[in-house]
């Protein structure tokens, strides 16, 4: 048995409008609104990390849960934009918030679906032995797009979200998760330079392939519709239950026609769906954590809600989670 104990967020200061690209890149904010539904998204100060803003929402959460950095037996955490090559972030977060010499993982490279994923991982851990685990999703991304590209960097957004989970009954229990990966697609989202494919060099510096994230919208568009709803048909018939059962779906917030057109596969009504793509834009594997956190904080989930969780993202990877609050 998984059981959420308490939630925690993290956005920097710093809001970025849509005017704010229009006036970098050849777009506008019309174009922005209409084909995303994005209207404003954050972005790290200078003296902000993935790594500071991951302490901070893992402070919030462990607020929440009225543990303390002591009580954490694991930490995950789940980002495509890291500190640093190695060490991964979550020892730097481990070191921070000063827990115990406990292991801790990064679950890299995920995607938008890192979040569910790292829950999916965080239950197991759980079932083999109880222990309080702090899950982290994470994304800097601003610093790793570039700020020419008008297909990609008015999309993104930097935020933290965070669980504590534990084996104890909480605020809510993770019933069960379902997730899977096609990594045939891999070309379709990808930002290859830093890796041993594309190492960092003159090459990819003077290029600047070290921040051209390639995607092919559309594609991913399609994929993403496709296996979120799919995915949370499945868990939801793996616990017994239907549609008419979900309260509240959170799904990733990438684009406001992506999580329209899940709604509508899923036969949804607009106030099942949780939607803050508007105000932060795709945050990565921030997203989830960042919108059930806000959920359970505004009053949108209430106790006896049964939610769905469900992301999609490079790889591909997705997920999707059944959570009894
Ligand atoms: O989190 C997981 C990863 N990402 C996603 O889930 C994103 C998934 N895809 C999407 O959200 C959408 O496909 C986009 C928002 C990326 C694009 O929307 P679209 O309606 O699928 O547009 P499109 O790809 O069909 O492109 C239409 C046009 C293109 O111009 P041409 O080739 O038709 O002349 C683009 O160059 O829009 C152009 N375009 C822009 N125009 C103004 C692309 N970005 C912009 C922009 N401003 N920012």
């Amino acid at each position: 048995m998984a059981h959420f104990m308490g939630f925690g967020g993290y956005a920097p200061e710093r809001v970025i409008t849509n005017d704010y690209w229009a006036e970098l890149v050849d777009t506008s904010d019309e174009w922005i609104t209409q084909r995303t539904g994005i209207k404003r998204r954050r972005m790290a100060a200078d003296d902000e990390s993935t790594m500071t803003m991951s302490v901070a929402a893992a402070e919030s959460a462990l607020k929440d849960s009225g543990l303390v950095a002591d009580d954490i037996d694991e930490i995950i955490l789940a980002t495509d934009t890291p500190e640093m090559m190695t060490p991964d972030t979550s020892a730097l977060v481990q070191h921070q918030l000063g827990c115990r010499a406990i292991p801790t993982y990064d679950l890299g490279g995920s995607g938008c679906a890192g979040f569910v994923q790292a829950v999916d991982v965080a239950r197991s851990r759980i079932a083999v032995a109880p222990k309080n685990v702090l899950v982290i999703g994470v994304e800097l991304i601003s610093r790793m797009i570039s700020p020419t590209d008008r297909n990609t960097a008015p999309l993104f957004g930097d935020a933290a979200g965070a669980v504590v989970m534990g084996p104890e009954p909480g605020r809510a229990e993770v019933l069960d998760v379902v997730s899977g990966t096609d990594g045939g697609s891999a070309e379709i989202l990808t930002l290859a330079a830093g890796g041993t494919r594309n190492p960092f060099n003159e090459k990819t510096l003077l290029n600047g392939d070290y921040n051209r994230l390639i995607m092919d919208g559309r594609k991913v568009f399609v994929e993403a519709v496709r296996r979120m709803s799919e995915a949370s048909a499945e868990v939801l018939q793996r616990i017994g239950k239907s549609v008419s059962d979900v309260a509240l779906v959170i799904p990733h917030q990438a684009n406001l026609r992506i999580i329209d057109a899940v709604r509508k596969k899923m036969g949804l009504d607009e106030d099942k769906v949780y939607v803050n793509v508007d105000e932060y834009g795709n945050t990565g594997s921030a997203t989830v954590p960042l919108a059930m956190w806000e959920a359970v904080d505004n009053g949108t989930i209430e106790k006896g809600d049964l939610v769905v969780l469900t992301a999609f993202g490079a790889g591909f990877h997705w997920a999707a989670a059944a959570v009894q609050f």
